[in-house]
């Protein structure tokens, strides 16, 4: 009998899915195991492989209390394989197949669309390990470095998941995938990751800080829609990932809100209330709200071309088939097989954005970005209460969906921040007021030299956080560099 709620720490992998009664796939596991943590010495945190770090580690899937908090060598950390509690009674909650029993292995018919979609899944995770790999060198604080590293190793424990997924159903061409997951490398021109946006640098902590706000918020929409799956495994998995998947987001959005926090306590004891004179506010040593804004627009781009093409049949097909459903599917009060439903999808008509209704099958990726800008807005919302709290005349804003795109209908289109279609020359000149520029990089780059690590102290660009992690006190030593 499998104890589903609390975890079985004694073999080598942690889990609460009963692989000591598995050798198959415990076997195979612990094949996988050296490869991951050669690839996590490899492409891990640089520099602090030793240092102890207060980590906290899942326990248990129980909501009331499923982490342990204590100090933890990173290469150390207990990795293990999680599942949500089974639902009992769940059946398909949407698609063709809408109503059948849930199912508990893979149906043949949508074997190669379920491994397609885990596999991208399960990519996502070590690139933003090894894109974030040089900054605990750079880190604010000990408070933020141990942030840095508690997502490092989450998103480790995110690849096991989709790693779990991977051997437990999908025989060879699953181990297969589980070892080319543990080759890719991010940014690698002959072995890149799979997706755009895992290819790009995180060079700096204002960057880290916008990914987790951004992209790991792609992540929470993308395992919203797989935790509503038929496919009962991917859908627990992606459940219990959905309650690490909160604290990488309030990182990022309490990290921007800190520094954003910082800079407008800075002007203001300066005497400067124009946020467009940047020289001077940069003199203060803390980062121009414009930068920031251009930071946002940059990585809010990237970010949309997670979503996919805005009409799509690969979505259509997924949730046709009940294996990716939409943002809280079990929330929404339709028929849940959208066959004869429409939705409006922004298309690129005539040099124009314009809204158009097309199937709402096919617009389904479309649909998931619409929920994601919306979540995105509370967050950028918080941010601006901050500015304007301090008087101070600015808010951030989305630039529009249509900018800086890769793929989709805007892609390679010379559109401005408020959607308005530019000449290459228009945008050449103007390039630089929407986008980070090379001076930028520089400037954060000297600003960000070296690691704060006297425990209570922070680097001057950023702000002290409210409260601390698991209640620690203001002093707590978050890592011990020295080990
Ligand atoms: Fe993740
Ligand atoms: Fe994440």
């Amino acid at each position: 009998m499998i104890d589903n709620i609390h975890v079985d720490y004694d073999g080598l992998i942690p889990n609460n899915v009963g692989l000591n009664g598995d050798d198959r796939v415990k076997k195979a596991l612990e094949t996988w195991h050296p490869g991951y943590i050669d690839w996590w010495m490899d492409m891990g945190p640089e520099g602090f492989q030793n240092a102890l770090v207060y980590l906290r580690t899942a326990v248990s899937v129980d909501t009331g209390g499923w982490a342990r908090f204590d100090y933890v060598r990173m290469p150390e950390y207990k990795w293990g394989i999680l599942l949500a509690p089974k639902v009992e009674g769940r059946t398909v909650p949407f698609g063709a197949s809408k109503g059948e029993a849930a199912w508990q292995e893979v149906p043949g018919e949508h074997r190669a669309m379920l491994r397609r979609l885990i596999v991208i899944q399960g990519d996502t995770e070590p690139a933003s390990v090894e894109q974030q790999r040089h900054l605990g060198k750079t880190a604010p604080s000990l408070y933020d470095m141990r942030n840095l590293f508690q997502v490092n190793v989450e998103e480790g424990r995110h690849l096991w998941a989709m790693v779990y997924l991977l051997h437990k159903y999908f025989g060879k061409d699953g181990r297969e995938e589980a070892e080319e997951l543990l080759r890719r490398r991010a940014g690698d021109k002959d072995t890149p990751r799979m997706l755009g946006a895992f290819n790009e640098e995180t060079p700096d902590w204002l960057s880290f800080f916008l990914f987790t706000f951004f992209t790991d918020r792609d992540g929470k929409m993308q395992l919203e829609a797989l935790a509503q799956s038929g496919f009962d495994p991917l859908s627990r998995t992606c459940r219990f990932m959905l309650t690490e998947e909160a604290h990488h987001m309030f990182v990022g959005e309490t990290g921007v809100g800190r520094i954003v926090q910082r800079t407008c306590e800075a002007m203001a004891t300066a005497g400067i209330d124009d946020p467009s004179d940047v020289e001077r506010v940069r003199g203060l040593g803390v980062i121009d709200l414009p930068t920031i804004q251009k930071k946002a627009n940059l990585h809010f781009s990237l970010t949309l071309d997670l979503f996919g093409s805005e009409v799509s049949t690969n979505a259509a097909n997924a949730f046709h088939a009940g294996i990716k459903g939409r943002y809280r599917e079990d929330k929404l009060d339709d028929d849940h097989t959208l066959e004869h439903a429409t939705y409006p999808v922004l298309r690129f008509i005539d040099g124009k954005i314009t809204s158009a209704d097309v199937p709402a099958l096919s617009g389904l990726n479309m649909r998931l970005r619409d929920d994601y800008v919306t979540d995105c807005n509370r967050g950028v919302e918080r941010w601006n209460r901050v500015i304007a709290k301090s008087g101070i005349d600015f808010k951030v804003r989305l630039p529009s969906v249509a900018f800086n795109r890769q793929i989709g209908e805007f892609k390679g289109l010379h559109i401005d921040v408020e959607g308005r279609m530019l000449s290459p020359e228009e945008w050449a000149s103007r390039r630089d007021d929407m986008l980070p520029s090379a001076d930028d990089r520089a400037f954060i780059e000297h600003l960000m030299t070296r690691a704060v690590t006297e425990p209570a102290k922070f680097a001057g660009w950023i702000a002290p956080p409210r409260v601390g992690i698991d209640n620690r006190p203001g002093d707590f030593e978050y890592v011990k560099v020295a080990g």
